[in-house]
């Protein structure tokens, strides 16, 4: 080998490794985004349970959307908070009451309250958020 054939092979080699990572991402399952809000933003999201808008999280077993997150008030007194995205291929999973569980539509994964996986395909729980209540305001995030 002579000189020039060792710097084309070192080159190559180092075009390789260089450009893998991209090559290997391109092929990732959907993964979870970052949480957007369709409600108003101080830290985290927001929501007025006095609001029309919201008047669903005032009944056990109701629920919204806002943005990727899905929020379903579970008792008189508590409140979950979920991401709404499939962790499968990144469907968006909506919430059965009568099931008491989150459904996939578009392959049948299944998911409890708490993001844990009950039926596949998916194989990740869904990301869960921190919910504080004060008064009428409830904060995710
Ligand atoms: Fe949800 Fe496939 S995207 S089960």
């Amino acid at each position: 080998m002579d000189r020039k054939d060792f710097f084309s092979k070192v080159l190559m080699g180092g075009s390789v490794l260089f450009f893998a990572p991209a090559i290997l991402n391109s092929c990732s399952k959907a993964s979870d985004p970052a949480p957007t809000s369709g409600g108003s933003t101080t830290g985290g999201i927001t929501l007025d349970l006095s609001t029309s808008a919201n008047n669903a999280l005032n009944t056990v077993g109701g629920y919204v959307n806002s943005g990727n997150i899905i929020i379903i008030r579970t008792t008189s007194t508590e409140y979950v908070a979920l991401s709404n995205v499939c962790t499968h291929q990144g469907c968006t999973v909506s919430y059965s009451n009568s099931a008491n569980k989150l459904v996939c539509p578009c392959h049948g994964a299944q998911f409890s309250t708490s993001g844990s996986v009950l039926q596949g395909p998916a194989s990740r729980a869904l990301t869960t958020y921190n919910v504080t209540v004060n008064g009428t305001i409830l904060t995710i995030g």
